[in-house]
């Protein structure tokens, strides 16, 4: 059976992400969740940090792991021996953005596929930067992200008004 890498920036890991990690979980033998150690985005939450959320949401799934990463993501789906990229898609212009993304990645090597999944109905319009905005805002965001990490992430959510 075949593994796969599901890529991201992840700050925070959303429901949305949570929706795609269970179901990519359920058809690959192993799924490497691969943490992007961003240069160009400024991430609220450390490497760390991403990294830890994402595993207290995920320790129900047992064929999963999860590490940082940085360079090129097919470099690293090579590294661990995953033959697919796994990304989920949502409404709007998300269709466009992967498919330019699977076109480059499979320029820099064909012998990895992307699989994108489509995010179920009430996942379709997260974003991890909304749940920050919410939360920045005063709202209440639990409805968005994992319940496992709620409380830590409220803290440092909050934190950053
Ligand atoms: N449910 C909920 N939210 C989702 C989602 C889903 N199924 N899929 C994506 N999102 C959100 C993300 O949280 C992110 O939100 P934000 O912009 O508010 O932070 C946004 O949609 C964009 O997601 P994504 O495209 O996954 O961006 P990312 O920054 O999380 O990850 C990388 C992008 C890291 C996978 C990509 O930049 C990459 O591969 N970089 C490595 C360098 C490289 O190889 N470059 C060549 C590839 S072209």
């Amino acid at each position: 059976m075949t593994k796969a890498i599901f890529p991201g920036t992840f700050d925070p890991i959303t429901k949305g992400h949570l929706d795609i990690v269970e179901r990519g979980s359920e058809i690959f033998e192993h799924v490497y969740v691969s943490v992007y150690e961003s240069s160009e985005k400024k991430t609220l939450f450390n490497i760390n940090e991403r990294v830890e959320m994402f595993e207290l949401s995920t320790q129900h799934l047992d064929n999963i792991s999860v590490s940082p990463y940085k360079g090129l993501t097919v470099d690293f789906a090579k590294k661990v021996g995953a033959k697919a990229i796994i990304r989920g898609l949502r409404i709007g212009q998300d269709f466009e953005y992967e498919r330019g993304m699977a076109l480059v990645n499979r320029e820099i090597n064909n012998r990895i596929e992307t699989v994108c999944l489509i995010s179920t109905l009430p996942n379709q319009f997260i974003s991890s930067s909304r749940v920050k905005e919410i939360a920045q805002l005063g709202g209440e965001f639990n409805s968005f992200v994992p319940e496992k990490i709620y409380q830590q992430a409220k803290i440092k959510l909050k934190g950053a008004n």
